[in-house]
């Protein structure tokens, strides 16, 4: 049973919600019924990615794909390309599949967690989240917001990531019966105006009475944190081979970093640069930038070598140079392929 001790700030905190929640494009308005197909496409959108770029984004799709039987009949590769530039590839892989999944299935979405759970790329924070927001059903909703919400709350002494049970419990506590997907957005929403991570505005926080990180005098140094291991940096050379107004792009292999996406041919990324040695063909090779792109777990240094070529080999795409942006190329790509077109070019 949901314990009751936090009714309190479970009902400061929706008073403060229902003045002040954000109006965001996938949530419905007051009184009206949510379509869990936007709840769950935002949800997922949502997923280590910022609310200001994934407005965009949650347009694009909808307009698009406006439903989830849509969305289960569009071709793969047109996915892949409208999700360029959000970042974890897996995510729009997982989508796709998840569509089908419910559109096989009839096309309603499955309304309670251990349900939601079955599906491909729904994990515990996203079950929830659309059991709460588009079911109205009670469930603990914990992203990044909400754990640096409820660390501040109660003081939690405990460092991250092994805090993490202690923090489900206490969320738990504050979650009430009803409105449980108001109450999860709205500590959201308190998380990413009031209650962030440098300089916490607890002058105008509808909780800080009751806060106890605020009691300490330094509430910004909770959530208490694990120190981190540096970011190891692997290096690689990506080629920009012309022929003729086309540049030859391949798909990276489905498994694995930015799997599935449209790319430029490059190497291995390791602790050497491995140079031409990769090179998609003989050619004469000059360098035309380098860069630094940061992923999760490392950070690439990367060089662009580019060379022209009068044969096309058939061992990828041959792609328009001046219809690129329409290719749907991953961030790095992107960037990378810049180097070797200048905008202006
Ligand atoms: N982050 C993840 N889900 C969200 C939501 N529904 N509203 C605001 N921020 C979010």
């Amino acid at each position: 049973m949901p314990v009751d001790s936090g009714s309190d700030t479970a009902a400061t905190l929706l008073a403060w919600y229902d003045r002040h929640a954000r109006r965001l494009p996938w949530r419905a308005e007051r009184g009206a019924t949510s379509d869990p197909y936007r709840v769950w496409l935002s949800e997922v959108m949502l997923q280590q990615t910022t609310v200001a770029a994934v407005k965009a984004y949650f347009e694009k799709f909808t307009r698009a794909w406006p439903t989830v039987e849509a969305l289960a009949a569009a071709e793969e590769a047109d996915v892949m390309s409208a999700w360029a530039g959000l970042g974890y590839y897996a995510r729009a892989r997982n989508l796709i599949a998840c569509a089908r999944a419910v559109a096989n299935a009839g096309g309603l979405f499955p309304d309670t967690e251990d349900a939601l759970r079955t599906l491909p790329g729904i994990g515990r924070y996203t079950a929830a989240a659309i059991a709460a927001i588009a079911f109205d059903r009670r469930a603990v909703v914990i992203d990044a917001n909400v754990e640096r919400v409820v660390a501040r709350l109660f003081a939690v002494e405990q460092s991250l990531p092994a805090a993490r049970p202690t923090i489900e419990r206490l969320t738990d506590t504050i979650t009430p019966a009803a409105r449980s997907g108001d109450f999860a957005q709205a500590m959201m929403d308190l998380g990413a105006t009031i209650c962030t991570p440098r300089s916490p505005a607890c002058a105008i926080c509808p909780l800080s009475d009751d806060c106890a990180a605020r009691a300490t005098g330094a509430p910004e140094t909770y959530p208490r944190k694990a120190a981190k291991a540096a970011r190891p940096v692997r290096r690689g050379t990506m080629f920009w081979l012309e022929s003729d107004g086309a540049v030859l792009l391949v798909r990276r292999p489905a498994s694995g970093l930015l799997g599935g996406m449209r790319a430029l041919p490059t190497g291995p990324w390791g602790e050497n640069d491995p140079g031409l040695a990769d090179a998609p063909a003989d050619a004469a090779w000059r360098e035309v930038g380098s860069g630094r792109h940061v992923f999760t777990h490392f950070a690439l240094d990367y060089r662009v070598m580019a060379a022209r070529s009068a044969v096309r080999s058939n061992s990828g795409e041959w792609w328009p140079i001046d219809a690129l942006d329409a290719a749907g190329l991953p961030t790095l790509f992107a960037h990378a392929a810049r180097l070797a077109v200048p905008e202006e070019a």
